[in-house]
C-alpha cells in the first residue's frame, strides 16, 4: 500500500488523515463533480443564510462566507482553482477553499449539513438547470424542423415513405420531417418531467436522520427556488430518480436522434441521393478522395449507445442498494455529466444538419416512381370506379407490378399494350394515369394526420401551436446567481 503523502484533513475524524494512494484514486469525484461548482456554493449559500436566519451564524460570518464563496467562484471560473484529488469532491474543495480565505467563520458552514443532503441538492439544481437548457435546445430543433416543413419545396416533394425499408406510399417531404417534429416535441416534455422530479429540496436532511437544529427549511426552499421540500431525510439523501428521469429523457431523445441519423446517413448516399450535407457538417477521408462522410449523423447514431448505456447504469447501480447513502451513489455523476454533454451535442448537430441539409426532389420521385409506390392506389381505383371487389382489384394489380417488374420498367412507363394484356381495366389511359399519379396518390390520404394536401396543412397549423405552447413553457431553472 502506497501513501499518498497527502492528509485530507477537513474530515479526518478519528483516521490520522492518512489517505492511500488507491484511496484517494478511487474515492476522488472531483475531475467529474468540478462541473457542479455552481449549483455547490449556491446552496452553501442559501444555507449560510439559513443559518444567519436562525442565529447559529452572525451576520459578518454570513457575510464572510458569501464573499469567500464569491472569490472561490471567481477563481473557478478564471482556470485559477487547483484541484486536489485527496480533497475528493466539490464539497470539500469548497470548504477548504472557504477556510483558507476566510478563517474560522469558513469552518462554521458545515453545521447542520452533511455531504449526502449537499450532494443531493446540487445534483437536483444540476437537473434542473440541464432539463430546462436541453429542453430549451430541443425546443430550437423543433423551430428548424417546422420552419424547413412548411417551406414551399418540401411541401411540394413527394418522396417514397417506407415500411420495412420497401417503398410503400408517396408522401409529402413536409409530412415526413414534421413525424420527427412530433417525437422531438414529446421529448420536451420529458425533461419538463425530469425537471420537476427534481424538485424537491433535499437539503437539510443531513446525514440521513435530519439534524438537531432546528433548521428553516421552507427559507432554503424559497432561497434555491424549489416547489417542495423533500418530505423524508431518508429518502432525500438516498434516491436519485431525479437523475433516472433525466437519464430516460436523454435516453428517448437520442433513440429519436439516432433514427432521424440513420436516414440522414441512407439519404446521404449515392444509392439513394436523396440529400447532400453542408460540407461543414461532413468529413473527408484520408484515403478516398470522393468521401464526403455523414460522420456527425453517425456519431449521433453511436452516441445514443452510450446515452443509453447510462441509464442502465445508474439504473443497475441503484438496484437493492439498501438505505441511505452509500458510496456507490458517487457514481452517478459519471452517468448524469456524460449524457447531458452528449445530449446536448447531438441536439446542436441534428439541428445545424436540419438546417443546412439540401433535399433532391426529383431524385426522391424518380425512386418513387420505380418502387410501385401507387399500387394501392390503383387498387383502390379498381374499387371505387370500377366496382371491383378488393381482393380481386389487388390480385390484378399484383399481376400488372410482375409485368412490370419483368419488363425493367414502372407502373407509368408500362406500354399500353402491356396494361391492357393484364386487364382490360387498365386499357383506359384516363382512369390509368390518374390512378397512378404520385401527387394525387399522396392527395388522397385526406384522413386527419395524414400526407394529403388539406391534412397537413391543417397538420402544421397544430404544430404551430404546440410550438408556441413549447417557446412559453416556464422552465423555472435555478438562480444560480448571488
Ligand atoms: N463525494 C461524495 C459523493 O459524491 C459525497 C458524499 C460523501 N458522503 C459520505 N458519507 N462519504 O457522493
Amino acid at each position: 500500500m502506497t501513501d499518498s503523502g497527502a492528509k485530507n484533513q477537513l474530515w479526518a475524524g478519528r483516521s490520522d488523515g492518512d489517505v492511500a494512494d488507491i484511496t484517494v484514486r478511487m474515492g476522488e469525484s472531483i475531475s467529474l463533480d468540478i462541473q457542479l461548482y455552481r449549483e455547490d456554493i449556491r446552496g452553501s449559500v442559501a444555507h449560510a443564510r439559513m443559518l444567519e436566519g436562525i442565529g447559529v451564524l452572525s451576520a459578518a460570518e454570513r457575510a464572510a462566507i458569501e464573499g469567500g464563496l464569491r472569490t472561490i467562484k471567481a477563481e473557478i471560473e478564471a482556470g485559477n482553482f487547483p484541484l486536489r484529488p485527496e480533497l475528493e469532491d466539490i464539497h470539500t474543495h469548497v470548504e477548504n477553499r472557504l477556510t483558507e480565505l476566510i478563517g474560522e467563520a469558513g469552518k462554521k458552514l458545515h453545521t447542520a449539513r452533511s455531504r449526502n443532503d449537499q450532494v443531493a441538492v446540487d445534483t437536483h439544481l444540476f437537473v434542473r438547470r440541464a432539463s430546462a437548457e436541453l429542453g430549451a435546445a430541443i425546443t430550437g430543433l423543433c423551430d428548424t424542423l417546422l420552419e424547413r416543413a412548411t417551406q414551399d419545396q418540401t411541401r411540394e416533394i413527394v418522396l417514397p415513405g417506407y415500411t420495412h425499408l420497401q417503398v410503400a406510399q408517396p408522401i409529402r417531404l413536409s409530412h415526413h420531417l414534421l413525424a420527427h417534429f412530433w417525437a422531438f416535441s414529446r421529448d420536451i416534455n420529458r425533461f419538463a418531467r425530469a425537471a420537476e422530479t427534481a424538485n424537491d429540496l433535499p437539503l437539510g436532511s443531513g446525514a440521513m436522520a435530519g439534524v438537531n437544529y432546528a433548521t428553516d427549511r421552507e427559507f432554503l426552499r424559497r432561497d434555491l427556488g424549489f416547489a417542495r421540500i423533500a418530505p423524508n431525510s431518508m429518502d432525500a439523501v438516498a434516491s436519485r430518480d431525479h437523475i433516472l428521469d433525466f437519464l430516460y429523457a436523454c435516453t428517448v431523445f437520442m433513440t429519436h436522434a439516432s433514427r432521424v441519423s440513420e436516414e440522414l446517413i441512407l439519404w446521404n448516399s449515392v444509392e439513394f441521393a436523396f440529400i447532400s450535407l453542408p460540407d461543414a457538417l461532413t468529413t473527408g477521408s484520408s484515403i478516398m478522395p470522393q468521401k464526403k462522410n455523414p460522420d456527425l449523423a453517425e456519431l449521433t447514431r453511436g452516441k445514443t449507445g452510450r446515452v443509453q448505456g447510462n441509464l442502465v447504469n445508474l439504473l443497475t447501480n441503484i438496484k437493492s442498494l439498501p438505505l441511505t447513502y452509500n458510496r456507490d451513489l458517487q457514481e452517478d455523476r459519471f452517468a448524469l455529466l456524460d449524457s447531458y454533454a452528449q445530449t446536448g451535442m447531438a441536439i446542436e448537430a441534428l439541428t445545424a444538419m436540419m438546417a443546412g441539409v439540401v433535399f433532391h426532389g426529383e431524385r426522391m420521385r424518380a425512386s418513387l416512381d420505380r418502387g410501385f409506390a401507387q399500387a394501392t392506389d390503383l387498387a383502390d381505383a379498381l374499387v371505387s370506379e370500377r366496382d371491383v371487389p378488393f381482393r380481386e382489384a389487388h390480385h390484378l394489380v399484383g399481376a400488372l407490378v410482375r409485368e412490370c417488374v419483368d419488363a425493367g420498367t414502372t407502373l407509368r412507363k408500362i406500354s399500353a399494350a402491356a396494361r391492357a394484356g393484364v386487364s382490360e381495366y387498365f386499357a383506359d389511359d384516363e382512369f390509368f394515369f390518374r390512378a397512378v399519379s404520385l401527387e394525387n396518390s399522396a392527395d388522397k390520404k385526406v384522413s386527419y394526420g395524414g400526407t394529403g394536401r388539406e391534412a397537413l396543412n391543417q397538420q402544421i397549423e397544430n404544430a404551430k401551436h404546440q410550438r408556441a405552447a413549447d417557446r412559453a413553457r416556464e422552465w423555472n431553472a435555478p438562480d444560480l446567481e448571488f
